[in-house]
C-alpha cells in the first residue's frame, strides 16, 4: 500500500467507502466484516462511513466491527452530517447548528470512537454556508470531537463556495473514469491548500464484465441504484469494455489506476461486498498506465461524449 499525506495524518491512497450494499441489513455482518478486516490487512487506514448511508444503519455495523479491531485508535475515520434518514427511509437533510451537533455526537456513540478524524458535510446546499453552520463546525473542532471538517459535493457551485468560505480542510468529490474533467477541480482545490478525497473512485464499475453479466440480488440493486443515480454513465460504460481485455489487471484495477496517477488526491474511496475484491484493489498501488493506455481511455471518454 502506498500512503499520502491528508494534512496531520498519513492515509492509505485506497480508503474504504463503508456504504450501500456493505451496510445493509440483508448484507451479512460477518461478511462485511470480512471486507474491512482483509482492507486492513492489506494496510488501508482510512475508513469512510456517513451518518445516512445503509439507511442509518451503516455507521452502527463499522462502530460494532472496529469494537474488534484492537489498534482502531490508529485508523483514520471520516463521517458525514446533514443527511438524514426520514420516514419511510426517504432521505432530509439538516444542517442546522443544533442537528451538525447532535449528529456528530450520535456519530461518535455509534462508532465508539472519541474523536472523528474527518467530519464532513454530507451534499450541503448554498443556504448552509453560513455562520451557524461554520460555528457548530468550530465548536466540535475546538472540543476535540472532529479533528478535520470538510465537504462532501460533487456539485461545482458547492465546491467553489466551500473553497472560497476558507472554513474547510477538506474536500471529497468524484473522479473516476467518467469524470475526466473533474481534473482540473482536484488540482485547483489542492493549490489552495486543502486537502482532497475522491468518493466513487470505480465509477460504480459499471463497466466491468462480472457486473454486467452476473444477475445476482446484490447486482441488482447496484444496477438499480445506477439506473437512478447515472444513468448517463449506464450508457458510457460500453464505451469502456476494453479495460476488461488487459492481460494482466482487472477493469476496477486499471479504472483505480487511472485515479490513483492523479497526484491531488489523497485518498480514493471505493466500495465492496467482496474481500477478494479490495484485495485487488488494493495491490493497484504502484500500477502505472503507459501513455497508450492513458490515451486509449480518454479516446474512450471521447467516444462516449464526456469530455
Ligand atoms: N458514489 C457516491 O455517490 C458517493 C458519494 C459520497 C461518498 N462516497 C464514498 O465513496 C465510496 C465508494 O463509492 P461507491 O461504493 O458508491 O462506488 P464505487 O467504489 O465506485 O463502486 C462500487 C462497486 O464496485 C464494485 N467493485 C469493487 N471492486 C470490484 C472489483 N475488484 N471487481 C469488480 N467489481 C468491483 C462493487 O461490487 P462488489 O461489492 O461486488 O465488490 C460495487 O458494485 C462510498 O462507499 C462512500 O464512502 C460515494
Amino acid at each position: 500500500m502506498n500512503y499520502r499525506q491528508l494534512v496531520q495524518y498519513r492515509v492509505s491512497e485506497v480508503g474504504l467507502g463503508c456504504a450501500s450494499y456493505w451496510g445493509k441489513k440483508y448484507f451479512s455482518e460477518r461478511q462485511a466484516a470480512q471486507v474491512v478486516h482483509r482492507a486492513l490487512d492489506q494496510g488501508i487506514n482510512y475508513l469512510d462511513t456517513g451518518a445516512s448511508y445503509s439507511g442509518g444503519h451503516a455507521e452502527h455495523r463499522l462502530g460494532r466491527i472496529l469494537k474488534q479491531i484492537s489498534n482502531n485508535k490508529s485508523l483514520v475515520v471520516s463521517s458525514k452530517v446533514g443527511t438524514e434518514v426520514g420516514h419511510f427511509g426517504r432521505l432530509r437533510k439538516d444542517f442546522s447548528w443544533q442537528n451538525i451537533r447532535y449528529s456528530c455526537e450520535r456519530s461518535l456513540a455509534r462508532l465508539g470512537v472519541e474523536q472523528l478524524s474527518i467530519l464532513f458535510l454530507h451534499g450541503p446546499n448554498v443556504e448552509d454556508f453560513n455562520e451557524d453552520t461554520y460555528q457548530a463546525l468550530a465548536d466540535l473542532k475546538q472540543a476535540g470531537k472532529v479533528s478535520l471538517v470538510g465537504v462532501n459535493s460533487f456539485n461545482p457551485h458547492i465546491i467553489q463556495l466551500t473553497r472560497d468560505s476558507g472554513q474547510f480542510d477538506v474536500l471529497m468529490t468524484d473522479f473516476n473514469v467518467f469524470k475526466p474533467q473533474q481534473i482540473k477541480t482536484l488540482s485547483n482545490t489542492r493549490e489552495l491548500g486543502m486537502a482532497v478525497i475522491v468518493a466513487g473512485a470505480l465509477g460504480g464499475a459499471l463497466y466491468s464484465r462480472p457486473w454486467r453479466h452476473n444477475l445476482s440480488i446484490k447486482n441488482l440493486w447496484y444496477g438499480l441504484r445506477a439506473f437512478k443515480n447515472n444513468r448517463a454513465q449506464l450508457n458510457q460504460a460500453e464505451h469502456f469494455d476494453f479495460l476488461n481485455k488487459h492481460p494482466k489487471y482487472q477493469a476496477t484495477q486499471l479504472a483505480l489506476a487511472y485515479v490513483l496517477q492523479n497526484k491531488s488526491l489523497s485518498s480514493a474511496l471505493v466500495g465492496s461486498t467482496s474481500p477478494q475484491h479490495i484485495q485487488q484493489l488494493a495491490a493497484t498501488c504502484g500500477v502505472m498506465l503507459s501513455r497508450e493506455y492513458l490515451i486509449k481511455i480518454q479516446q474512450a471518454q471521447q467516444n462516449a461524449g464526456i469530455s
